[in-house]
């Protein structure tokens, strides 16, 4: 889309932190594959990832509803997502930890998509969790580059017994060439371990050399 290079060149030089290349590459084909109809996003910045995550959705009648915490920010991504035509994004120029968003998030959610503050994930999750079903699709971003900033994230996924699901050896463990369903791995995988078979869990996806996403499904 015209509207998305330009904008991602102009995010660029101003230094606005957004998705990378390989995270949208990532998005489309997961957004491909679940068809979410209501998704979420935590921190939209000038709308970048919520334009594109709305493009992807909107011909199966998906939209999005996205938070942003500095005003001039989601003004901004106001704009830009009148300029690419994307209707179905709602945005909401509010804190997420302090937000009435029980009155303002549809639930249960489908897909939700979280790239903010890297110490706050954790926060984050136990808020999501209230809109999520057990089939919510829950990508979080940066979670290779930033690790060491992540104690609230893993400390969540410790006492809601999320735990990782891990590649046979020898197996492909990159979403590029991957081609299953994350259910049915998890089912092979898990085929000794049956306590896990009715809990979610997570997998640490690495994108590019230095960074990936981490998928919760059950
Ligand atoms: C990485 S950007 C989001 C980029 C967006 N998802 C995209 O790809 O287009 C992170 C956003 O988190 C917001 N944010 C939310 N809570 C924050 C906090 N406590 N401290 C700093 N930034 C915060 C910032 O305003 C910033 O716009």
């Amino acid at each position: 889309m015209e509207k998305l290079k330009e904008l991602r060149k102009s995010c660029e030089s101003r230094r606005i932190p957004i998705i990378s290349l390989a995270t949208e590459r990532f998005l489309w084909k997961l957004l491909r594959k679940h068809k979410p109809k209501i998704c979420l996003e935590i921190w939209g910045a000038v709308g970048y990832s919520s334009i594109y995550i709305g493009w992807v959705i909107k011909d199966r009648g998906g939209k999005i509803t996205s938070f942003e915490i500095s005003y001039p920010a989601y003004q901004e991504g106001l704009q830009n997502s009148k300029e690419a035509h994307c209707y179905n994004i709602i945005s909401y120029p509010y804190d997420v930890l302090y937000a009435p968003i029980k009155k303002l998030v549809q639930s249960p959610v489908d897909f939700i998509f979280i790239d903010g503050q890297k110490s706050q994930y954790g926060e984050y999750l136990e808020i999501v969790e209230k809109f999520s079903s057990p089939h919510t699709v829950i990508v979080i971003d940066d979670v290779i580059k930033y690790h060491n900033k992540l104690v609230s994230l893993y400390s969540f996924l410790r006492k809601k017994q999320i735990n990782c699901v891990w590649t046979p050896k020898g197996g492909s463990f990159g979403w590029e060439n991957y081609t299953g369903d994350l259910r049915n791995r998890k089912h092979k995988w898990n085929e000794a371990f049956s306590d896990f078979e009715n809990s979610r869990v997570y997998q640490i996806i690495q994108l590019e050399p230095d960074d990936g996403v981490m998928v919760i499904v059950k």
